[in-house]
């Protein structure tokens, strides 16, 4: 039953996306969509090239995730990290069709000092973070099978990410200035792609069912924290070239030295104990990831 269903990935390029195309294979016919043949701006196209696809499975890779620009574009931000998500929940009921729909741990403020829990409660500080949390309520709304999977600091190694920028800056800089009041947890893309297709691979091809009896909010990140400082300062550590650094120092500073047009949550570590409890999988500590992301 499992490699016979069809499984819509929505967004294929993204960081998330990207690998999910490849992890998802085993698990069903996999039919991975992005830009030109979908646009979450045209939210009735999109329903009807998923409704001719029947899929016993819709995963969301797709968002805006610009979240200083979203404070200047917030009903582009609001149509497609929530609106068309509330259209594709509403399919998802009416097709009894298992949803996976990931937010962010922008939903919360970071005034906490603990990790956050699911049951804490969510209070975004900027657009993206509003637009994030509302397409969360929008999926937990209408969809009987869904799961809305918060992740954090999410890094690639591919293209531009944020580890990518970083060694870019090595190379050109002396001196880094780098904030460390913000902590938070970094993530692997290739990682977070590989746990959530083990927990659908727990379905055995019957997702809806699955979905239904695991449905909820989930936090799912690296393991443990880090400053962004601490962040950079394992980033240099690791890189497999560090003879091409030009950097001598790592400074640290503070969010306030650098205004953005988003304000950011400052703490927003995420305990992760409720997936490893109801899936038996756990991603490994941050820093380990790390250093498998980094390895030649
Ligand atoms: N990145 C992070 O640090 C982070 C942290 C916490 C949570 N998350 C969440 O994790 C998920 C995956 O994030 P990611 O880092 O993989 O994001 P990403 O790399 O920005 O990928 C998002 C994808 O959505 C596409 N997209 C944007 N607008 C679209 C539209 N109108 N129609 C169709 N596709 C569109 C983007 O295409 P273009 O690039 O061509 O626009 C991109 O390929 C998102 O839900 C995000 O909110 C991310």
């Amino acid at each position: 039953m499992a490699a016979s269903a069809n499984i819509v990935l929505l967004g294929k390029i993204g960081q998330l996306g990207w690998e999910l195309h490849r992890d998802l294979q085993p698990l069903g016919r996999v039919i991975a969509l992005d830009y030109p043949q979908i646009d979450f701006t045209r939210p009735a196209e999109l329903l009807s090239i998923v409704e001719s696809l029947q899929p016993a499975l819709i995963v969301n890779a797709v968002a805006y995730t610009n979240v200083d620009k979203a404070e200047s574009e917030p009903e582009l931000c609001d149509q497609i990290n929530c609106l068309t998500v509330e259209q594709l929940a509403q399919h998802a009921a009416r097709r009894r069709c298992g949803l996976i729909h990931i937010s962010t741990d922008y939903v919360f403020d970071g005034s906490q000092s603990r990790p956050y829990t699911e049951e804490d409660q969510p209070h975004p500080l900027n657009h993206y973070g509003r637009s994030k949390l509302a397409g969360e309520q929008a999926v937990l709304a209408n969809a009987p099978a869904c799961w809305v999977l918060r992740t954090a600091w999410l890094y690639s190694r591919r293209a531009n990410d944020f580890v990518q920028r970083v060694l870019t800056w090595s190379r050109q800089q002396e001196i880094l200035k780098i904030v460390d009041d913000q902590i938070g947890s970094p993530t692997w893309a290739r990682l977070l792609s590989q746990i959530i297709s083990l927990a659908l691979a727990q379905a055995r091809g019957d997702y809806f069912e699955f979905i239904q009896a695991t449905r909820g909010v989930y936090h799912l990140a690296g393991d443990g924290a880090a400053s962004r400082l601490a962040w950079v300062e394992k980033i240099l550590e690791l890189d497999p070239a560090r003879h091409e650094q030009k950097t001598r120092q790592v400074l640290p500073a503070k969010t306030a030295e650098f205004p953005t047009p988003a304000q950011r949550p400052l703490f927003t570590a995420l305990d992760c104990s409720k997936f490893e409890r109801v899936f038996g999988l756990r991603l490994p500590a941050w820093d380990q990831a790390l250093a498998l992301a980094m390895e030649k």
